[in-house]
């Protein structure tokens, strides 16, 4: 970590309210450039709704996220991913029916095909950017170990699989930050393993982690610094060890045991 640096993402007094429920009450922390953070807490404490806040589908109802010196709080989820942060979903979302090779190419951006009046009047233009989508897609498959299934149906291939095609979907943008939501959950020990490794070698790559994460085996051995989050506050933040040792963290989850 870089210490002195200004952070990469930075939440301040976040709330999300639907109706009369604030699932966000009030959150603010930071993000350190190029580090892996955990953000931890109970079920129902609000880490998916705020990944939804930060990406820009589920706008705060107030407070502010600033990306990279960018005011993020207004934008549209796709101008967002267009600054490089890039999610992936506590329930992975591919295309079923395509393959997991037409997945990873449809993640990438600006695909000039898209317009469509580009195929018919830049036709070389488009069969140039679809190669290239398509060579970058091979490589970020191979990436995440997954070329062995690359013409399989997404809506086919093993849950742990899944959580691997997620990240290889979000790899397609070239993300300085990636929010990870529960990337362990339903993921069998091995692939798990080859999981970890890839997000210690995407760091080290110079990719900042944000992840949600209740495998505290896996956070407290990947991340440098947790954000601890209850009944959508910041309970505790700091380094794993000063997190794990906080009462108030130990009542929050010892809360949700005794309910
Ligand atoms: N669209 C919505 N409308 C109404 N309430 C919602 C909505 N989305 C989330 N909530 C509520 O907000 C609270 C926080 O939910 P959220 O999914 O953010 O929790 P979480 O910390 O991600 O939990 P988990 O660890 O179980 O995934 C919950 O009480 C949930 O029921
Ligand atoms: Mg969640």
């Amino acid at each position: 970590m870089t210490g002195t640096a200004p952070p990469i993402l930075e939440v301040s007094d976040a709330v999300k309210a639907f109706g009369a429920m604030r699932a966000v009450d009030g959150a603010s922390f930071a993000v350190a450039p190029g580090s892996i953070t955990g953000l931890i807490g109970p079920n129902g404490a609000g880490k998916t709704t705020l990944f939804g806040a930060i990406a820009g589908e589920n706008p705060l109802t107030s407070g502010r996220v600033t990306f990279d010196g960018h005011d993020i709080t207004r934008l549209d989820a796709y101008d967002i991913y267009r600054l490089k942060l890039a999610r992936t979903f506590q329930i992975p979302r591919p295309f079923p029916a395509m393959t997991v090779l037409e997945n990873v190419m449809v993640a990438a951006l600006d695909q000039a095909g898209e317009k469509f009046w580009n195929t018919w009047l830049r036709p070389g233009r488009v069969q140039r950017q679809e190669r290239q989508v398509r060579e970058r897609a091979h490589e970020v498959i191979a990436f995440c170990n997954l070329t062995g299934v690359e013409d399989n149906l997404a809506g086919a291939i093993s849950g742990g699989q899944k959580k691997l095609l997620e990240l290889a979907r979000v790899l397609m943008s070239e993300p300085r930050l990636i929010l990870l939501d529960e990337p362990a959950a339903g993921v069998n020990p091995a692939l798990l393993d080859t999981l970890v490794e890839k997000i210690v070698e995407i760091n080290a790559r110079g990719t900042t982690f944000l992840i949600i994460e209740h495998n505290m085996d896996m956070v407290m051995s990947l991340c440098q610094a947790i954000v601890v989050l209850a009944q959508g506050r910041v309970i505790a933040a700091g380094t794993p060890d000063a997190v794990a040792a906080d009462k108030a963290v130990l009542d929050a989850y010892l809360g949700e045991v005794a309910a």
